[in-house]
C-alpha cells in the first residue's frame, strides 16, 4: 500500500503535547473517568470486576444497543464498533474500494478521508469547496464529477475544518444522486450533535439511505477521545459484512474497558454532549472578538456547527512556519491550513474550557 503522510496528525504529533494551550483542537473538553463512573450507580464496581478478555467482533451487545439508540432506523445489528472513527475510514475505504473504482471526496477534509481513498488504488476525484464561495456545496460540480464507475462518495458534516453545516437541501440532493446510481455514501458524522442551532441537525445518512454508512465516534461531541471507540452504522448487511471481514485484520475487537465506558457515556449522551455544545456556544463569541480585533490578519465564514472554524490569514507568507513559531514561542497551538492543502488558512478550535487564556496568550504574542 502506497500512502502519503497524514499531515494533520503529523503536526499534532509534533506539537499537541508540547504546546501548553490548544487553540485549534477538534475534540471538546474531556472529563475525568470518575465523572463518567458517577453517572450510574454500580458502574465503578462493574469496571473493577470486568474480565479483560477479547470482546465480540462487532462490539459488545450493550455497546451496540447504546450506539443504535442514537439512530432512527439503524438497529444494533447494523452497527460495527471500532477503535475510533479513524479505523472506520481506513476499513470502509479498503473494504469497499479498489483499482477500477472511482470515488469522490469532498475537500478540504480530514486528511485520511482523501489519502486512504487514494491508497486503495481507486481513482479519486475531489469535490472542492472554497472560502471564496463561502464554503458552499456546488452540486453542479459534483454532478460533473460522476462517471459510470463512480461507486463511493465521502461527505463530512458538521465539517472539519470549516465548521459549516451542509444545508438540508444539499444533503438531500447528494443522497438522491447516490441513490439513483447505487453509490455508497460514507457520511462522516463525527461532530454530529454539536450543531450550534439544533434545528440545523441533518438526519444520519444511514437512516435515510441503505447504502449510506454513518461514521460516529465519542471523540468529538462527547469529549472522550481517549477511550478510542468509534463505529460505522449501515443498513445494508452486505456492505457492513465486508467492512467487518477487514476488521479481523486490524483490531479484531475493541478494548473491553472502553466498550463498557462508552456504552455508559452513550446512555447519558444528551447530558454529555449538551455540556460541550453549551461550551462551544459560550466560546464562539470570544473568537468573534479576536477576529474583529485582528480583522487585518484573520477573516472567516463564521462556523455554524462543531467546535472548529477555518480562518483566512492575510499578510503572512508562510502560515505553517508562523503557526510553528507561535506554538514554540507562545505555547499556543493553531493548525496551519497547509495540512489541508489550504496554505492561506488556519484552523481555530473553541471546544475547550481554557479558550480565553489561549486567546489572551496569542494576543499578547501578536502584540
Ligand atoms: C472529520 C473527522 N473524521 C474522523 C476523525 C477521527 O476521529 P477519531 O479520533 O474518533 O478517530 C476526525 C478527527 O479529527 C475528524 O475530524
Amino acid at each position: 500500500m502506497q500512502i502519503s503522510p497524514f499531515e494533520i496528525e503529523r503536526f499534532y504529533d509534533r506539537w499537541e503535547f508540547t504546546a501548553e494551550l490548544m487553540l485549534s483542537s477538534s475534540d471538546c473538553e474531556s472529563r475525568p473517568l470518575a465523572e463518567l463512573l458517577a453517572l450510574e450507580p454500580g458502574s465503578e464496581a462493574r469496571l473493577r470486576s470486568l474480565h479483560l478478555g477479547y470482546t465480540e467482533v462487532a462490539g459488545s451487545p450493550e455497546l451496540l444497543e447504546a450506539i443504535a439508540s442514537g439512530y432512527e432506523r439503524a438497529r444494533p445489528a447494523d452497527v460495527l464498533s471500532l477503535a475510533a472513527a479513524e479505523e472506520g475510514i481506513f476499513l470502509a475505504y479498503h473494504a469497499l474500494l479498489g483499482p477500477g473504482d472511482h470515488a469522490i471526496v469532498e475537500t478540504p477534509c480530514y486528511g485520511s478521508a482523501l489519502e486512504v481513498a487514494r491508497s486503495t488504488g481507486a481513482r479519486v476525484d475531489v469535490w472542492p469547496r472554497s472560502y471564496a464561495q463561502r464554503w458552499e456545496h456546488d452540486l453542479d460540480a459534483l454532478a460533473s464529477l460522476l462517471r459510470a464507475d463512480t461507486s463511493f462518495i465521502y461527505l463530512n458534516s458538521p465539517h472539519n475544518p470549516t465548521g459549516m453545516q451542509m444545508t438540508r437541501a444539499a444533503f438531500d440532493a447528494v443522497i438522491e444522486l447516490a441513490r439513483e446510481r447505487g453509490i455508497v455514501v460514507l457520511s462522516d458524522e463525527v461532530y454530529r450533535g454539536l450543531e450550534h442551532d439544533p434545528a440545523d441537525r441533518l438526519p444520519a445518512a444511514c437512516d435515510v439511505y441503505e447504502r449510506a454508512i454513518s461514521l460516529g465516534t465519542v471523540s468529538k461531541a462527547h469529549g472522550l477521545p481517549g477511550l478510542r471507540i468509534g463505529w460505522l452504522a449501515c443498513r445494508d448487511p452486505q456492505l457492513l459484512r465486508r467492512v467487518r471481514e477487514l476488521k479481523l485484520y486490524t483490531t479484531i475487537c475493541s478494548s473491553a474497558p472502553s466498550e463498557l465506558l462508552v456504552a455508559l457515556a452513550l446512555r447519558h449522551a444528551e447530558e454529555i454532549v449538551e455540556r460541550n455544545r453549551a461550551l462551544v456556544l459560550a466560546n464562539l463569541p470570544l473568537l468573534d472578538e479576536l477576529i474583529e480585533r485582528r480583522g487585518e490578519l484573520l477573516q472567516w465564514q463564521r462556523p455554524t456547527a462543531g467546535p472548529i472554524g477555518f480562518a483566512r490569514v492575510a499578510g503572512i507568507d508562510d502560515v505553517h512556519a508562523w503557526c510553528e513559531r507561535i506554538a514554540g514561542e507562545a505555547g499556543v497551538l493553531l493548525l496551519p491550513g497547509t495540512v489541508y492543502g489550504e496554505p492561506g488558512h488556519v484552523r481555530l478550535g473553541f471546544g475547550r474550557a481554557n479558550l480565553a487564556e489561549a486567546i489572551a496568550r496569542l494576543d499578547g504574542y501578536l502584540g
